[in-house]
């Protein structure tokens, strides 16, 4: 039988090895490195995520980059390209703004899916009464990681955009970010606070 210490030591040897094979597995060229023009500034915004289901439930909402319900409250009303497929846009309504995104890479395996996308400059405001702020350009990658054996899942996106204020643009982002709260919501998934779920056999000495 092993002891509580054994199985802590074990979960940690194991989730070592999934974050270990899963940096591997996303280590390809992505340039997130914007250049911004004149009196627009980069604004750098990473936020991450772990929640108490596997991977599938996400990536079954989110896997299209033709489909957004899921994100920023809005919808994808344009496209063209394949779904997926580097090369492929997206457009939809922002508050007083279209976006137009491109595809620049995609990689779906068991265990992890990444998209990494441009967006078209845009005006862009959070609503009637906000300051409206003008976007030069941007590069978003966002990560869906397996973790905890299959049991978790792990959830990063780094967003770089020239813009004109910087502040309150990782405010934007940060808000928009929360969209991955809803989507555990819908399979009632919770934050992760921080050891994986418990093996079974580890719950019994
Ligand atoms: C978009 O994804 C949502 C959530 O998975 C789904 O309910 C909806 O049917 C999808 N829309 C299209 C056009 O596939
Ligand atoms: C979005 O940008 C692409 C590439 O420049 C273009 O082909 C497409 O027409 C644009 N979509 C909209 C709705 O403007
Ligand atoms: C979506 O809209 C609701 C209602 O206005 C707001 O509470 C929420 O913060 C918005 N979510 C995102 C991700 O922008």
């Amino acid at each position: 039988m092993l002891s509580t210490v054994t199985c802590r030591a074990l979960a940690i040897a194991l989730i070592g090895l999934t974050l270990t094979n899963s940096v591997q597995g996303s280590n390809h060229p992505i340039s997130n490195d914007i250049v911004c023009p004149a009196n627009s500034h980069v604004s750098f915004v990473h936020n991450s995520y772990t929640y108490n289901a596997p991977l599938n439930k996400f990536t079954d909402i989110t896997g299209s980059f033709f489909n957004i319900s899921w994100y920023a409250n809005t919808t994808v009303t344009s496209t063209t390209g394949t779904d997926n497929v580097p090369g492929a846009t997206r457009s939809g309504p922002f508050p007083g703004a279209i976006f137009n995104e491109t595809l620049t890479a995609f990689e779906k395996r068991s265990d992890a899916l990444l998209f990494s996308y441009h967006g078209k400059g845009l005006a862009y405001t959070m609503g009637p009464g906000y300051p409206v702020v003008i976007v030069d350009g941007y590069s978003e990658t966002m990560r869906f990681q397996s973790i905890c054996g299959g049991k978790a899942t792990y959830i990063d996106v780094l967003t770089y955009t020239c813009v004109d204020n910087q502040p309150l643009m990782y405010t934007i982002w940060s808000m928009v970010h929360t969209s991955f709260n809803g989507v555990a919501q819908t399979f009632g998934a919770t934050i992760l606070a921080g050891d994986c779920p418990q093996e079974a056999h580890c719950d019994k000495n």
